[in-house]
């Protein structure tokens, strides 16, 4: 994309502000309740400053790391993110294929209006599959299937839903209208809605709400999209539940939504290849802290037996180089290729991509630091108060 006016990934979320209607945006945008750990999964970026290396001739950054034994291009992973069809018709398979190309992995949500089978039939590229048991077991275990046929090669269970989070926003938009509401419904929304008549016409050509096409309940068919908030509800996933998808899933797993050392360790214990450090972009409960402020606690507890990732927050290279100093082997970032999906579709995704990519390999030549692999806790300060509770994860 050779736009001038996207320097960063600010201005993709602008672009996307303006290209989607309210109700859309907000979904992407918003966190749960007051926001808080939204907004702290920013700050918390901003808690931590560098100690560079100067005058060192760094002549070539090496950005290659290795995930699961599998090779990134960069430390950068692309983050299941729920209905990315509503926010553009190639929504998973655009973001997908511009992973690929990038030469990064793909995390498809359960969420998704595209079949996974679809995504690999547009990409060669790594795919990994996030699970929801939405559905229930069965349903859950003909999925699983299907992803290891098709050949996605890790599996991510997110553990911190048990009922979606409250974001008000949405329901003050008539997000739920917009998905299932009757005609009388939906008109209460609809000048919002015609203000976006680009976006308004992509979305009826594209059939309007798709099912979850890779939730098929037996006997039912495809979920459909307004079901999601009763059937997370009625399907939460829990530590047993590791051991039954363990026997269906030979690969690796991966436990996202980590907060704690304990949860952490049970991870660990349950069988996780990786975990992530996430509050889910602050859309669950609201008044935990940042991502990032977990991410010391748990590196010591368990960073020398599993690989640690981990989200929230992250909009420039700089944020993401932060994170590896602090013990991730690798970042996922949600909203920063989101806002480009939303923007330009696939273009938008490539340029959110190129824009972390130069900013990595700048900010890791300023602080005189070839390689993201040798980044470590000494690269950076972190201010008095960017671990919230030292201590307060002494009970088991
Ligand atoms: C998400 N996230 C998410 N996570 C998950 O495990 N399954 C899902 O279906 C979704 N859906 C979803 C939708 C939207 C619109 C957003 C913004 C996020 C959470 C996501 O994977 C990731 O944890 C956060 O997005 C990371 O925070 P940032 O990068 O968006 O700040």
């Amino acid at each position: 994309m050779s736009s001038p006016r996207i320097i960063n990934i600010n201005d993709l979320r602008r672009v996307a502000q303006r290209r989607l209607p309210r109700v859309v945006f907000d979904y992407l945008e918003g966190g749960a309740e007051n926001e808080i750990t939204l907004q702290d999964n920013v700050h918390a970026f901003q808690q931590v400053t560098f100690r560079p290396r100067q005058a060192v001739h760094v002549e070539a950054v090496d950005l290659r790391t290795c995930v699961l034994e599998q090779q990134l291009s960069m430390p950068v992973i692309l983050a299941p993110v729920g209905y990315s069809r509503l926010m553009h018709p190639d929504g998973e398979i655009a973001a997908a294929r511009a992973a690929h190309e990038a030469g990064t992995a793909f995390v498809l949500s359960t969420i998704s209006g595209h079949k996974l089978e679809a995504l690999r039939a547009a990409s060669d590229g790594l795919l990994w599959y996030q699970l929801y048991l939405l559905g229930g077991r069965e349903a859950a275990e003909s999925t699983i299937e299907r992803a290891r046929r098709a050949g996605f090669s890790v599996l991510v269970i997110t553990v911190d839903t048990p009922v979606a989070g409250n974001r008000e926003r949405d329901p003050r938009n008539g997000m739920r209208e917009l998905l299932s509401g009757t005609l009388l419904e939906k008109i209460r929304f609809a000048p919002q809605i015609l203000k976006h008549p680009r976006w308004l016409i992509s979305f009826l050509l594209d059939g309007c709400v798709p099912k979850l096409e890779n939730v098929v309940v037996p006997g039912k068919g495809p979920l459909a999209m307004t079901d999601v908030a009763a059937a997370l509800s009625s399907s939460i996933v829990q530590w047993d539940d590791l051991a039954w998808i363990r026997r269906c899933w030979l690969g690796p797993i991966v436990v996202k939504g980590i907060l704690t050392a304990e949860d952490a360790r049970r991870a660990v214990d349950h069988g996780a290849a990786a975990i992530v450090v996430s509050n889910h972009g602050g859309r669950q409960l609201d008044g935990v802290p940042a991502s990032l402020r977990a991410l010391p606690e748990i590196y010591a507890a368990v960073g020398k037996e599993t690989e640690i990732l981990m989200d929230g927050g992250i909009r420039r290279g700089s944020d993401i180089v932060k994170a590896l100093c602090l013990g991730a082997r690798a970042v996922l970032i949600g909203r920063a290729y989101a806002y480009g999906l939303a923007a330009y579709g696939k273009v938008g995704v490539e340029r959110a991509l190129e824009i972390l990519r130069d900013d990595l390999r700048r900010t890791l030549t300023l602080l005189g630091c070839s390689s993201a692999d040798q980044l470590n806790p000494s690269f950076v300060n972190l201010s008095r108060d960017f671990i919230p509770s030292l201590g307060s994860h002494s009970n088991p």
